[in-house]
């Protein structure tokens, strides 16, 4: 059996899974837990020192899967106690906040610190990744959209969901697509399923529409250097052009990005002789 892999004791009987949290402190990974096994929500904010381990049963195509989650605590000072749950995992909730930038900004160190933990033997590809964006009741807060939370989790082949732990919304699903995952996953024999998520659009093109949403002028949005040429500034444009056109490309997102170059080009030429 590979590495990772769960544990079975008969095709079709039940099967046991570990799944972790993740994500940065407060932005609601025990309440989402608890808003799935408990069916409630607790205001107040009781943060998680080290780690809190429960076990589930659920049932997912007639099949009983005892799932053991371990949910994390988020905060830095936690991580020698986070560090050894990271090995043995099927699946990982990776949580930020919708109202918190930096939440949502922190998640490539999340995976890095996953990374690094399972060493250079570890395999994160045998893993499903689910994304909650969560607290999308604070719509009046929300500073990170869904198309780029979505661009994010999908240019990574992993499951994206917008939740409210406070509400509920979208975390019955979340919980039911994130299980179904692992199952399948499981039974392709450690393949990963090509079903929820399909990916049709490239690595490069999720890269710069994200580059192109941070960008903090429009030289920086056509990734030319400020004083470029007319010709530097076409040819930058024409790339990008291609690579985002609408008819072509199907990242979340990319319609913005596409309109925002052009933009950009139409205001650089206007001052360039
Ligand atoms: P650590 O254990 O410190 O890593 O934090 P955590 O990610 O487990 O956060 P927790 O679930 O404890 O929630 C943090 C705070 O956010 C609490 O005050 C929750 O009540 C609140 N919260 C969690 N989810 C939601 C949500 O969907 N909407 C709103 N409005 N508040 C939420
Ligand atoms: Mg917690």
């Amino acid at each position: 059996m590979e590495a990772g892999m769960p544990k079975r004791k008969e095709p079709g009987k039940s099967l046991r899974i570990k799944v972790i949290s993740m994500g940065n402190a407060e932005v609601g990974k025990s309440c989402i837990i608890k808003r799935y096994c408990e069916k409630r929500f607790v205001p107040k904010y009781l943060a998680t020192i080290g780690i809190d381990y429960g076990v589930t049963k659920v049932y997912i195509k007639d099949r009983e899967i005892k799932v053991n989650i371990f949910d994390m605590a988020g905060h830095p000072f936690f991580y020698e106690v986070r560090n050894e749950f990271y090995k043995d995992t099927q699946g990982v909730i990776l949580v930020y906040d919708v109202s918190q930038k930096d939440s949502f900004e922190a998640l490539d160190s999340w995976l890095a610190e996953m990374k690094q933990e399972l060493g250079p033997h570890g395999n994160m590809d045998n893993i499903i990744f689910t994304v909650c964006a969560n607290k999308i009741d604070c719509t009046k807060h929300r500073c990170v959209d869904e198309s780029e939370g979505r661009l994010w989790a999908e240019s990574r082949g992993f499951l994206y969901f917008e939740t409210s732990a406070q509400t509920g919304e979208g975390i019955n699903e979340m919980f039911q697509m994130f299980y179904s995952a692992i199952v399948d996953f499981c039974e392709n024999g450690g393949k990963r399923p090509g079903t929820n998520v399909s990916i049709s659009f490239t690595k490069e093109q999720a890269d710069n529409i994200r580059r192109i949403r941070n960008s903090k002028d429009s030289w920086d949005m056509l990734g030319v250097k400020p004083g470029a040429t007319r010709d530097e500034v076409n040819k930058a444009y024409r790339k990008l052009a291609v690579l985002l056109h609408p008819d072509k490309c199907m990242a979340p997102g990319s319609e913005d990005a596409f309109k925002a170059v052009v933009n950009a080009r139409t205001a650089l030429l206007k001052n360039i002789k």
